[in-house]
């Protein structure tokens, strides 16, 4: 231990008194042996620092910071060195915000379109996902502050995301949705890691041994420190056992005093704590090294700037019919769609910065050189028909040479706390477009969303640039692509189906009320689309440039590929290179290619680079469920170098020797697993796959609620007021949509429908316990006089031990 003789001088109380947070945002001081609170704040793409006293739920909105593009935007990049530049930028905010733990980069995968969340994670894919979030983590971390990787691990869907049981296989979960975390911690080197809410197997992931324990302590070798989600905890003592510091927000010292007392009783070893105390103070001190120096404000206007640069090299062209773009000198262009007003740059939720500058295309015109003659909303941002302002936009449409359509989801839709209910924009977009497309056929659509979305209109457009959400200097930067100032250079981080019954998990998202099943398996994103032969619409990779690229001089080595890419157009153009590893032998399972590696070059026009990509030990490796490790199959590889996982340009083969495992399955019981069409898997042949039966997936709803139940669950409970309360909520996030306020009922479904029983007590900051939580479930569960006098009889004790002088009425 680091500080072994600092411990040794804390009393029982004050060690258990750093496991858990002082308030919302800050860590616990103990001030007479000089350790100082910690701030941590929200991330991922900018920090969130609300005033301590701002408020108790961390909802109020922060201070300003710069608005980077979302993760999902700057994966489009493919460019660690951006990734780690946009790290660095956030570092310096932090130390300029005086935070110590940037609570991000967030690496979960893309396992279905329909996540809430997908706008604030980097890919479908764990490799392209952990080498970006690695590369963040360099940036961050090299200002002396913390990143806090999150959310470990397999929380894919916003859906129940407090209760859900995630059921997974240990190969899936080893090769699909740890890989980017294992990456994060090897190569980005992460200070902390932040638990997820949802269980896994059966057991929440701050208390899963297998999870923290085995494969991040012991396979992974990691020293840092792992923080609960806000107001994830569940069983303290299983959570401080399986090594989980720091419990967020605070509890009012309800759970330290567990600690406390399971320490005396001899329940655990006070080594158990000790251990958890070093990391914590490791963490304490290490981030507070930054402020022993004067504070520096951050340079605003240079921020925005970056920002602006890292959204030019995310946008992704992805049609470019006639080459109408970049838009020809003097062309009249009309400007339509709400968003080109007001910019729609970020998601909802925690992650929501407060901009210091907000750009919006109207306001960018003029400096971009393009001529607009006008500009018109054309449809409502929340939804409803507008025939007027289609009527308005068709007339404008009528006197231009090419149409700017700026299209999109709004912002209550991409939310943290809950998931969309289809791939769809808008209806009344699609109207407006429809309209226009017969006054006009120049049509150039401006996407702008978070996550990936169905385009049965795309043939009515001629070019498509998709914008993601570029933060708060995105609507320049897509002037920028228009109008030839920046030749594009984004490719797709997932992949977009033709419809949402394509993708792999549409059967089985986001699972039955208790639990979700990943039947899929290792086939998500590409992986399944290419191996099941699925038509998509834009395949994982894709994006085009006003240049084009020859690849040739394949060479195959040991241990590396190289090869040369010659742009063969008039325009300078950055390309990104991709290696794709398939297996030929068919004794294991695989998805046809996987990404192995990959590169963005930058390259002249009329010039050619040679590149080598080299092989790691993540290239030809599979997760063995017999010798339960990574091993490599003896066999014969495709080594295929691609502009997109659909658009292979060279093809070569490597003979690899193996590690000699067995082979770890039965082939004639996994029968669909071996075909990779694996959308619709047979409960049976899941839980051969899994070595296990699954969990019912339903509620039980003969039992009383108990801790871990949900809010929702109140619709079949016995006491009255609890069934009323439940049809209040339904109702007031009911009205609350009715009358355009969807940001308040996304948050009634966020913070009180999705919520545990447990979680009352959890977020409040110390003002209910769980022994109130008690009184509250005997309401819940039909004893009301009991429960109230309960409830009350432990608020007077709470109130009495904080207070022991007064006199509590109530
Ligand atoms: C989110 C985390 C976030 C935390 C603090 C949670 O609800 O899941 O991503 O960092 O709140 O705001």
């Amino acid at each position: 231990m680091k500080y072994k003789e600092l411990i040794a001088e804390m009393t029982l109380e004050e060690k258990a008194s750093l496991m858990s947070g002082k308030d919302f945002w800050q860590t616990q001081d103990i001030e007479r042996l000089g350790i100082n609170s910690i701030f941590l704040a929200d991330g991922p793409h900018g920090i969130r620092k609300q005033a301590v006293a701002a408020d108790k739920l961390g909802l109020n909105a922060g201070r300003p910071a710069t608005c980077y593009p979302t993760a999902a935007t700057v994966a489009n990049s493919w460019n660690t060195e951006l990734g780690e530049k946009v790290g660095e930028y956030l570092g310096e905010e932090a130390i300029a915000q005086k935070v110590n733990v940037l609570l991000g980069p967030g690496v979960n995968m893309k396992r279905n379109p329909l996540c809430g969340r997908n706008f604030e994670y980097f890919s479908e894919d764990p490799y392209l996902a952990g080498k970006m979030a690695a590369s963040y983590i360099r940036g961050i971390q090299s200002y002396g502050v913390a990143a806090c990787v999150k959310h470990f691990a397999a929380n894919n869907q916003e859906e129940r995301r407090m209760s859900i049981d995630t059921i997974v296989d240990e190969r899936t979960l080893r090769e699909i949705y740890l890989t980017a975390f294992e990456i994060a911690v090897k190569e980005g080197k992460t200070k902390s890691i932040m638990s997820s809410y949802n269980r896994l197997n059966g057991t929440y992931t701050n208390e899963n041994q297998h999870l923290m324990n085995e494969i991040l302590r012991g396979e992974w070798g990691y020293k840092g420190v792992v923080i609960t989600d806000w107001g994830g905890t569940n069983d303290r003592l299983a959570g401080l056992l399986a090594g989980n510091e720091l419990e967020m927000p605070t509890t009012g010292g309800e759970t330290d005093q567990e600690i406390v007392e399971a320490i005396k009783s001899g329940r655990i070893n006070e080594e158990v704590l000790d251990e958890c105390v070093d990391r914590l103070l490791d963490l304490i001190f290490t981030t507070e090294k930054p402020f022993r120096r004067p504070h520096v404000e951050f340079d605003v206007e240079r921020h925005h700037r970056v920002s602006q640069k890292v959204a030019e090299e995310s946008i992704v062209l992805l049609k470019n019919e006639g080459n109408i773009l970049p838009l020809k000198f003097g062309k009249k262009v009309a400007v339509i769609g709400d968003f080109a007003k007001d910019a729609r740059y970020q998601g909802a939720g925690s992650s929501i910065v407060n901009p210091t500058i907000l750009d919006h295309t109207m306001d960018c015109f003029e400096e971009s050189g393009i001529v607009s003659i006008g500009f018109e909303p054309g449809f409502e941002r929340y939804g409803k028909k507008n025939q007027k302002k289609i009527d308005e936009a068709c007339e404008l449409a009528k006197k231009a040479d090419v149409i700017l359509l700026y299209l999109g989801l709004d912002e209550a839709t991409e939310a943290e706390g809950l998931d969309r209910h289809s791939m769809k924009i808008p209806e009344n977009q699609i109207e407006l477009l429809d309209a226009l497309h017969e006054v006009n056929q120049n049509i150039i659509v401006i996407l702008s969303c978070g996550s990936a979305v169905e385009m049965p209109w795309i043939s009515k457009v001629r070019g498509l640039l998709h914008g993601y959400l570029g933060g708060q200097a995105g609507a320049r930067a897509i002037l920028r692509v228009m109008s030839g100032d920046v030749n594009p250079s984004g490719k797709l981080a997932e992949t977009y189906p033709l419809r949402y019954e394509d993708s792999p998990s549409f059967h089985h998202f986001p699972g039955n009320e208790a639990s979700v099943e990943y039947r899929e398996g290792l086939f998500i994103g590409y992986r399944y689309y290419d191996t099941a032969d699925v038509n998509v619409l834009f395949p994982f990779g894709y994006g085009l440039s006003y240049t084009t690229f020859e690849y040739s001089d394949l060479q195959i080595n040991k241990n590396s590929v190289s090869f040369r890419v010659t742009n063969t157009g008039d325009t300078a153009g950055m390309e990104i290179v991709q290696l794709y590893i398939g297996c030929h032998s068919k004794d294991i399972f695989r998805p046809k290619k996987e990404l192995k590696g990959f590169e963005k070059i930058f390259i002249n026009a009329g010039e050619s680079k040679m590149v080598t990509i080299p092989f790691d030990e993540k290239t030809f490796r599979y997760f063995n469920v017999q010798t339960n490790q990574w091993e490599i199959e003896a066999a014969e590889y495709s080594i295929m170098i691609g502009s997109s996982s659909a658009d292979i340009r060279l093809l070569g083969t490597l003979y690899k020797e193996g590690t000699g495992a067995p082979i770890p399955y039965e082939k004639e019981k996994l029968p669909t697993y071996y075909t990779g069409k694996t959308n619709k898997i047979s409960e049976e042949e899941f839980e051969t796959l899994l070595g296990r039966k699954v969990p019912v997936s339903t509620w039980d709803r003969s039992k009383p609620l108990g801790y871990n139940d949900i809010i929702a669950q109140c619709q079949y409970a016995k006491g009255g007021l609890a069934r009323i309360g439940y049809y209040l909520i339904v109702f007031a996030h009911w009205y609350l949509r009715k009358v355009g306020r969807r940001d308040a009922a996304n948050l009634i479904m966020m913070s009180i429908y999705h919520l545990p029983f447990r979680g009352i007590a959890r977020m409040t900051g110390g003002v209910v316990n769980m022994p109130m939580v008690d009184g509250i479930l005997m309401i819940a569960n039909g004893h009301f006089f009991k429960g109230f006098s309960h409830f009350l009889r432990e608020r007077r004790k709470l109130l009495k031990s904080r207070n022991p002088k007064s006199e509590v009425v109530g």
